[in-house]
């Protein structure tokens, strides 16, 4: 198998045989190229004729093998929305929970993800867990869970977490990390005296869920694509990877 290995081998042998410009954009076209891909190996093999009816309960299992391969992070999801003009974006997000086929993510409701939600109530979510050669993308329907959710995810939460997310308005400019640094340290003795105080604008969101689409590596070579459609009732059916 090629390794990284390789491709720093490979950005060595360029920095001496070419000039400095044109070494960079070279270097990282081969590294690019040189990086190991997956680890057949390790994978695990999914058979889609044993997939359940629904598929809030294959990404669970999908998910709780990850946690159980120990995956960084398991539940860090891409949450991509588009505003009512259609400026796109993308971020991580982490799960929160899934009930009633949506899945629940949690943020500040002054943030742009949480207004871009707001204005086009359409979004889409991406699980990648590498070391498994899985993904499973998700396209929904959102809805505010409201002030209640809010303020129950929120008290979950540890005082780090509580502090970080009362710690001024998220993506709003910041002047300098000593200005984030005193603010942060004022919210966290805040929430040590005030353990009960949630702000009001966190909030958690569902993307009620309409198609769910689950890829996975085969140990033998090529990949697998099962997607669900929502219909009266769950649909699925393989599509080309
Ligand atoms: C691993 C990871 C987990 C994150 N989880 C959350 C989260 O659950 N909620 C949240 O608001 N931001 C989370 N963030 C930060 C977002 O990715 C993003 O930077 C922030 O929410 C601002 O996004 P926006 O400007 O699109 O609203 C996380 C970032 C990382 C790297």
């Amino acid at each position: 198998m090629r390794t990284a290995v390789t491709g720093t081998w490979a950005l060595t042998q360029l920095a001496v045989t070419r000039p400095a410009g044109h070494d960079r954009s070279m270097s990282l076209r081969i590294l690019l190229r040189e990086l190991p891909g997956l680890d057949r190996d390790a994978l695990v093999a999914f058979d889609p004729a044993s997939a359940p009816q629904d598929p809030a309960e294959l990404f669970v299992s999908w998910l709780t093998l990850a946690a159980e391969r120990q995956v960084p992070l398991p539940h860090a999801m891409n949450l991509a929305t588009a505003t009512g003009t259609g400026e796109v974006g993308a971020r991580t997000v982490l799960l929160r929970n899934i009930t009633a086929g949506s899945w629940i993510i949690a943020t500040d409701a002054r943030s742009p993800k949480a207004q871009a939600m707001t204005q086009n109530p359409m979004a889409a979510l991406t699980s990648f867990w590498a070391p498994l050669g899985r993904q499973v993308r998700i396209t929904g329907v959102v809805t505010d869970l409201g002030e209640e959710a809010g303020a129950a995810d929120f008290l979950e939460r540890h005082p780090g977490s509580r502090a970080a997310a009362t710690t001024g308005v998220q993506s709003a400019p910041l002047d300098s990390l000593e200005t984030y640094d005193r603010a942060y340290a004022e919210a966290r003795d805040a929430v040590e005296k005030h353990p009960g105080r949630v702000p009001t604008t966190w909030r958690c969101y569902g993307i009620a869920a309409t198609t769910v689409e689950f890829w996975a590596a085969r140990p033998s070579g090529g990949q697998i694509r099962l997607r669900y459609t929502l219909e009266q009732t769950w649909q699925r059916g393989l599509v080309w990877p």
